[in-house]
């Protein structure tokens, strides 16, 4: 296959699905200078995206970030398709096509699938799945070796990470290209191969699940162990108000998904109280209710964290100590994903502080507290809990 690379003379760009992800992404590449298909199969839903966008780019000529020139020029570049069906196979030749459709393997299947026959063999088709196989949406493709994940973040035109996805057939050539296209979108890209959850949604999971199994211990409320972490862990946000912004159905789906996909690896077990929490409705600030309860203003109502039982648990036995039990895991994770050949200690520490805000990286704590220290809390935590979901990676045990 002779093909151009992405960053010579990549003009036009298709994204399809035009929803949360979609409509941002569409933005950031025609920002970017390219022209931008923007199609989606719900009657109307590109049409608005570009709407809404418009009104997002007045705002930023009011605020002087934009001129009413540039602002004008990148609605142009977004061209809306018809959301009949058969539109993909009316789309015109295109360098790059992103699909950020509904998370459904059948579906993006059978867009692959169209792309596949109807685009030139060199266009680069990519995906924006969060959690599906990025071989799975290539298999059984004619030319699987153009086939990539890029993994933006929500909002995509402010979050600067992108985790761009290798499969076992990917072409490094058009890896490389596409984080150097990146580059050039103003975002910093990390590889990983399609391992569950990427780097991001895959290394953040005991922040999560550490604090979920001391809520059900009683160790503490959720409030204290917010607190906890955000005054200890330099946390911008503990998890139970973080799972509230971002919905627990969300966030219960992501661990869920890690889990059912890792052979149900107790690392990735969901907590009871979670599922009950999801099955009750309580889906966070989006409901009214989750961890916590919310007014009318947004305020959660029943946040009352103890400071004295903070005070109490930080620096106390490794079970009961919020802060030292998620950092633990989270190196834990970070170094296992390494270990196994995922992705570099560098990416792995640029993606956790870009994608999750966390304020160091797995490696950087690492290095700050010792692999002896870890290794001695993951077995102190195997020795209360059993089971495997503490089991230190070879490659903690090696460096002491
Ligand atoms: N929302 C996030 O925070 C986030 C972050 C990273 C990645 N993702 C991934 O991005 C993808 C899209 O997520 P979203 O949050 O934008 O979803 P969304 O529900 O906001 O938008 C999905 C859009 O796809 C359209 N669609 C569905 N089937 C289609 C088809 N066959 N052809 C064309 N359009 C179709 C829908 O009409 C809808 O407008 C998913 O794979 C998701 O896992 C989401």
């Amino acid at each position: 296959m002779r093909r151009m690379p992405l960053t010579e003379g990549l003009t036009a760009v298709a994204v399809i699905g035009a929803g949360a992800m979609g409509a941002g992404i569409a933005q950031v590449a025609a920002q970017a200078g390219h022209e931008v298909h923007l199609v989606d199969a719900a009657e109307g839903a590109a049409a608005t995206a570009r709407d809404t966008l418009g009104k997002t780019l007045d705002r930023l000529v009011g605020k002087g970030k934009l001129t009413a020139e540039e602002s004008a020029g990148i609605l142009d570049r977004i061209i809306i398709g018809p959301a009949a069906d058969g539109a993909l196979k009316e789309l015109p030749p295109v360098g790059l096509a992103i699909e950020a459709v509904v998370e459904n393997l059948g579906v993006k299947h059978e867009i692959f699938a169209t792309l596949d026959e109807h685009q030139d063999e060199s266009t680069v088709l990519a995906t924006n799945t969060s959690s599906l196989d990025v071989g799975a949406i290539a298999g059984g493709l004619g030319t699987p070796e153009r086939v990539i994940g890029l993994h933006f973040f929500n909002p995509p035109p402010l979050m600067k990470l992108v985790e761009v996805v290798r499969t076992t057939q990917s072409s490094g050539e058009i890896l490389d290209d596409a984080m150097e296209l990146m580059r050039r979108w103003g975002k910093t890209p990390v590889l990983c191969t399609s391992t569950p959850g990427f780097i991001v949604n895959r290394v953040a999971r005991p922040f999560y699940g550490e604090a979920q199994r001391m809520l059900e211990a009683e160790v503490a409320d959720a409030a204290t162990l917010d607190l906890a972490l955000r005054e200890h862990g330099g946390f911008r946000m503990g998890p139970f108000e973080l799972t509230d912004l971002i919905g627990q159905d969300v966030n219960f789906a992501v661990g869920n998904s890690v889990w059912h996909q890792t052979d149900r690896d107790p690392r990735y077990e969901p907590v009871n109280l979670h599922r009950h929490l999801v099955e009750q409705g309580r889906l966070g600030r989006k409901t009214g209710r989750g961890w916590f309860t919310y007014d009318d203003s947004g305020q959660a109502v029943d946040a009352d964290p103890d400071p004295a039982r903070v005070a109490e648990l930080v620096g106390g036995p490794i079970e009961t100590d919020p802060v030292a039990r998620t950092i633990a895991m989270l190196v834990n994770e970070g170094v296992d994903l390494v270990r196994r050949g995922e992705a570099s200690a560098e990416d792995v520490d640029t993606a956790m502080k870009l994608g999750t805000n966390y304020p160091k990286g797995p490696h950087e704590w690492l290095a700050e507290i010792g692999a002896a220290t870890i290794v001695g809390q993951l077995e102190a935590l195997d020795a209360a809990f059993p089971g495997g979901r503490y089991r230190a990676s070879s490659a903690l045990q090696e460096q002491i």
